[in-house]
């Protein structure tokens, strides 16, 4: 399958998870395009005072996995001002994912993919699964690798 796995990262931490997806999926026989949303303006970047500079397309991909940090409690700016120049994205499979810092998943992230998946449902896409990793604390390592795997185990022939 062509996946695109679209990524935006500030301090690196969703552009890692981002990567070790793309190597499991490539592992597993897919086409994989790494491709990260830049900005210019200011960072961390706030709604309205950043531009988007280089804007993945998604055509070419039959399926999608969206990477974003948590901002604020809610979607980075970025990933949300990305969602909203996204054409139809009909037929397509897709997963998402965020990166936080903060243990509580409610504390960002939950609202973050919930944005996210509202987003993508809009524009038609079959949101297939969801996750959360979060960074601090000693489950970090756990955390990333669980959702390595379940987003992995989403484009196995048998899903
Ligand atoms: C301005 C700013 C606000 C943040 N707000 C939250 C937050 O509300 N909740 C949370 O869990 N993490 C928050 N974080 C932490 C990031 O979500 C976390 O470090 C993430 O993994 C960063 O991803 P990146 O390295 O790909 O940019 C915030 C980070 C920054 C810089």
């Amino acid at each position: 399958m062509k996946i695109g796995i679209i990524f935006y990262s500030l301090s690196g931490n969703t552009r890692q998870v981002a990567e070790k997806i793309e190597k499991n999926l490539s592992a597993a026989g897919h086409t994989v395009s790494l491709e990260e949303i830049r900005i210019s303006g200011d960072t961390p970047a706030q709604a309205g005072k950043f531009k988007l500079e280089h804007v993945p397309s998604v055509e070419e991909f039959e399926a999608l996995i969206l990477g974003s940090p948590v901002q604020a409690f809610s979607l980075n700016p970025v990933m949300k001002a990305y969602l909203d120049t996204m054409p139809s994205l009909k037929g397509k499979k897709v997963a998402l994912f965020v990166t936080k810092h903060l243990p509580m998943l409610w504390l960002g992230g939950t609202g973050a993919i919930g944005i996210m998946k509202k987003a993508c449902e809009k524009k038609e896409a079959r949101v297939v699964g969801t996750e959360i990793v979060v960074w601090s604390g000693k489950h970090r390592s756990r955390s990333i690798k669980n959702c390595e795997d379940s987003v992995s185990r989403l484009f196995s022939p048998s899903n």
